[in-house]
């Protein structure tokens, strides 16, 4: 399994993206988070199509677009076209959950589902043949620089659980409050993919707290 880093730009300054994203590009980053926020299914604004349209022509990066949006099924064309890799849409917005993870795959992109940390993995378990990943959130999703919530490590567990027991193999990704040094928890308990926001790119060296997640997420796949 690969272990992978996705810095969520939602902490970055917003007037030069170019710069944390070669900053980013210049250290061994593979993932880009993109948090898209509509202040309807989340109490805040974020990032829309335009923005992943220029990040898409900036970089060759895996563009991981996490949509807090309640009608996904509105604009999931619009974010496959500017250049999304993964989409990943919330179990707890509106819509079928099945035909909009299709058509995610339908339009050759990565098809990822979302939870938030008061919902249980048992209540998406019977969607895992149709997602490459899960995201689970370890806040409450809508603004970076929260602190991390330790009860939704049984989240990230009961998916790897499910995934060794059935050989199944997608990855599960977790957003929320994730620092260097507390990255530990969510790898131990199954977690392959690991979001930070204001860890890198609210520090005073960004460079840095890139590569100590580099230094624990090269161990954790030496150890396999
Ligand atoms: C929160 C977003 C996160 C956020 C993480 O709703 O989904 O991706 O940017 O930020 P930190 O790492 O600061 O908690
Ligand atoms: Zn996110």
């Amino acid at each position: 399994m690969k272990y992978i880093l996705s810095p969520s730009l939602l902490s970055a300054d917003f007037a030069r993206l170019e710069k944390d994203i070669r900053l980013c590009e210049n250290n061994n980053v593979s993932y880009l988070h993109i948090d898209v926020m509509d202040g309807h299914f989340v109490p805040n604004i974020s990032i829309g199509v335009p923005v992943v349209k220029s990040i898409r022509k900036c970089t060759k990066l895996v563009l991981d677009v996490h949509l807090m949006i309640s009608q996904p099924e509105k604009y999931i064309k619009a974010f496959a076209e500017v250049g999304s890799d993964i989409i990943n849409i919330h179990y707890e917005a509106e819509g079928d959950k099945i035909s909009l993870l299709k058509e995610i795959r339908a339009m050759g992109k990565s098809p990822a589902l979302t939870i938030k940390p008061k919902t249980s993995y048992k209540e998406v378990l019977d969607l895992a043949e149709y997602v490459d990943m899960f995201l689970v959130m370890s806040v409450e999703p809508g603004f970076g620089g929260q602190s991390f919530i330790e009860s939704t490590l049984k989240n990230a567990e009961g998916l790897a659980e499910y995934r060794e027991k059935n050989s199944l193999s997608y990855d599960i990704e977790m957003d929320g409050g994730i620092n260097a040094d507390n990255a530990a928890a969510p790898l131990d308990s199954g977690v392959n993919i690991i979001v930070a926001g204001s860890a890198i790119f609210g520090a005073s060296d960004p460079e840095g707290e890139i590569k100590s997640f580099n230094k624990i997420l090269n161990r954790y796949e030496e150890m396999q």
